[in-house]
């Protein structure tokens, strides 16, 4: 797709979508008033009606303009007359909009172009990021910049949208490798893969155990991205559990949606992509251990010992909390061989969290002050929130075992996103700038584009604008 920047509007057929604010003044436009009565600029409405075979369509924005609301605003509007968008398209970019809503605004319509019948076989044709799909842009200052980072906002998270979608028989680890190797081949980003027996090979013992059960080869991803004018260094590591079954201490609740617990994997893929288009000047190291979480004789069972990469001992409660000990391998891998100065995960790690905090933000967990400001800050910012949950030493002996250095689970049905968080850290090697986001309740759900639960691609955005506002 394209953009074609007009300074002026002109007389022509197809649709012309006109942000209002809501105010008291008419909603009025090249000559066409619309009663407040019918129009008030309320945020989630618009109104649309044709003159001289112009379809115009006032989008309302309500009294306060915020990224979340414009973006919505926006792709609830592609989305829904995304038949008619084969046709003209123009923009109107009023002034009221600063460069970060215009970012809202682009990455919101070409978000709407988002299919989910992947698998249909009656897929119909309609507007895509990847035709040649030219938007009209109306502004009387230059917009470039910020339409061509909505664009690439949109690019990275529509990639995300399908790698979480996409069920496990699709999206296996070989999948998400694969991907990060096309990636390469795009951007200056190093990809680079161990399987079973690389992994074998370099101690990923917990990592291992979990994906033991599964047919499908566990693939650890490692992406470097290390531009000549980098800054700093930032270590991603994200949650690639493909499936999720639970493994024998299998799921009796919501299995159906454990396609999504690649979440924070594929945020970090995003993210990836999204820095490396932006050309941002950090160097990135990111990792994604992506595996299978089966049922199977060979799978791993509670009570058994296992291994890590760190060299300590882990006995595993519950089979189910898997994602942390895939975490720890990725997390001390980095921190050993890497030493980036700032190391965040994520990873859709706990129902707690989602009993916590329900649905309306991420979890954060962090031992330094500075970075929980930023990670809230450029969240805040771009509408994807955080809520700070504590991390203090009297939740330590959550994850003290008779048996083993530490177990995988308290046992008990209490704070179980905090003990989760103090297992994690267990394994940063007292790293001094490092956050633990736990997605569980942000990285799929429910909303108004579909009838089924579906990928928000939480995180991409956030994680890009806190490297960006470094
Ligand atoms: N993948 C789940 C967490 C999850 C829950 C993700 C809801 C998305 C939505 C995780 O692996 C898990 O099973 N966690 C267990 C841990 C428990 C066994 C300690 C949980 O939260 O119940
Ligand atoms: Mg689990
Ligand atoms: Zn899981």
């Amino acid at each position: 797709m394209k953009f074609n920047y007009l300074n002026t509007f002109i007389e022509s057929s197809g649709l012309v979508i006109i942000p209002f604010l809501e105010s008291n003044e008419v909603a009025e436009f090249n000559s066409i008033i619309v009663s407040k009565k019918l129009f008030s600029g309320k945020n989630n409405t618009h109104y649309s009606l044709v003159q001289n075979d112009i379809n115009y369509l006032f989008l309302g924005l309500g009294k306060e303009l915020n990224f979340k609301n414009i973006k919505s605003s926006f792709r609830r509007i592609s989305h829904s007359k995304r038949d008619f968008l084969t046709e003209k398209v123009r923009i109107i970019i009023p002034n009221f909009l600063n460069d970060l809503h215009i970012e809202a605004a682009i990455s919101g319509f070409l978000l709407g172009s988002y299919d989910l019948g992947h698998f249909k076989s009656d897929k119909k044709e309609s507007f895509s990021i990847n035709s040649n799909f030219i938007l009209d842009l109306i502004s009387d200052k230059d917009i470039s910049i910020p339409s061509t980072n909505g664009l690439k906002i949109a690019q990275s998270q529509l990639e995300v949208f399908n790698l979480v979608d996409l069920p496990s028989n699709t999206a296996t680890p070989e999948h998400l490798a694969n991907w990060a190797k096309k990636l390469s081949e795009n951007y200056p980003i190093k990809t680079s893969v161990f399987n079973r027996k690389e992994s074998q090979e370099k101690g990923l013992h917990a990592f291992l155990s979990v994906g033991q059960g599964s047919e499908r080869e566990p693939q650890f991803i490692i992406l470097e991205y290390n531009p000549a004018n980098a800054k700093k260094h930032i270590g991603l590591v994200g949650k690639g559990i493909t499936f999720d079954t639970g493994g024998l201490n299998i799921k009796t609740a919501g299995m159906v949606h454990m396609k999504c617990d690649m979440a924070g994997g594929a945020a970090v893929l995003g993210a990836m992509q999204l820095i490396a288009s932006l050309e941002l000047p950090y160097q990135v190291t990111a990792i994604v251990p992506a595996c299978e979480n089966s049922v199977d004789a060979k799978a791993f069972l509670p009570s058994d010992v296992i291994s890590s990469y760190k060299g300590s001992s882990i006995e595993i409660i519950d089979t189910d909390a898997e994602g942390r000990l895939i975490l720890a391998d990725g997390l001390s891998y980095l921190i050993k061989n890497y030493q980036p100065e700032i190391v965040v995960d994520l990873a859709t790690l706990t129902g707690s969290s989602v009993a916590t905090l329900g649905f309306e933000c991420g979890a954060l967990f962090s031992n330094n002050e500075e970075l929980i400001i930023n990670l809230i800050n450029a969240g805040d910012e771009i509408g994807e929130r955080l809520w700070r949950l504590p991390l203090w030493d009297e939740y330590k002996s959550d994850i003290e075992s008779d048996i083993a250095d530490v177990k995988n689970y308290s046992g008990k049905p209490v704070a179980g996103a905090i003990s989760a968080a103090k297992f994690l850290e267990y394994f940063t090697e007292n790293h001094t700038a490092w956050a633990h986001l736990d997605i569980a309740g942000v990285a799929f759900g429910d909303d108004e584009f579909a009838k089924t639960k579906h990928a928000t691609a939480f995180g991409v955005h956030l994680i890009t604008n806190f490297i960006k506002n470094l």
